[in-house]
């Protein structure tokens, strides 16, 4: 198992190196077309939000990737959908974000690779998300009021910085 792991870091290590040099980064330009054709009309060009509609993900993705729990977070938003409000970055958001579950589970991964990587630019030491993470996170069932409380479990349980 330990081989097969360090066998796999490398393989997503080499991986990153070929596309950009950076250990860190992953392939985020697949993760680019979905946010292009599934977020961006909400979420805005760069993910920078829209004031009182959409919040920015500039930076919460890489911070809940931060954390076991706060990954499996991520992925239950996109797949099941938040309702409730939040502040981020000082604007308060109130809206209903849907739910993606019919993008395939490689979909799910990449558009939430592009925003950890390619948007929040989070450090090398982060895990990127995988596709069988997201067909793990699709077994919870939650509503997007689970989710909303969900958020404030892992918000306020240390994963911020
Ligand atoms: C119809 C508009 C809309 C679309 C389309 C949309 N979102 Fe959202 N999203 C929202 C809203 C609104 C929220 C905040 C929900 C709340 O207030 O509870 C949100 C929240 C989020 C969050 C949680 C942010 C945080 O700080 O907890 C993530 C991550 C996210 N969206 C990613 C995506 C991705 C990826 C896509 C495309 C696959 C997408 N969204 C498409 C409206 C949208």
């Amino acid at each position: 198992m330990k081989v097969m792991q360090r066998a796999l870091c490398a393989a997503v290590v080499m991986f990153a190196a070929i596309q950009n040099g950076n250990a860190a980064a992953v392939n985020t330009s697949a993760g680019s077309a979905v946010f292009e054709s599934q977020c961006v009309v909400c979420h805005q060009a760069g993910a920078t939000g829209m004031e009182g509609l959409a919040p920015p993900l500039t930076k919460m993705p890489a911070v809940f990737a931060s954390s076991e729990a706060g990954r499996a977070h991520l992925l239950h938003t996109l797949l099941n959908g938040m309702v409730g409000p939040i502040t981020v970055d000082g604007g308060d958001f109130n809206f209903k974000m849907p739910s993606f579950a019919a993008l395939s589970d490689a979909d799910i991964a990449n558009v939430a690779n592009y925003l950890i990587f390619g948007v929040d630019k989070a450090p090398a030491s982060t895990k990127p998300v995988t596709a069988d993470a997201v067909a793990k996170a699709r077994k919870a069932t939650l509503t997007p009021d689970d989710v909303y409380a969900e958020r404030a479990q892992v918000h306020g349980g240390g994963a911020q910085k």
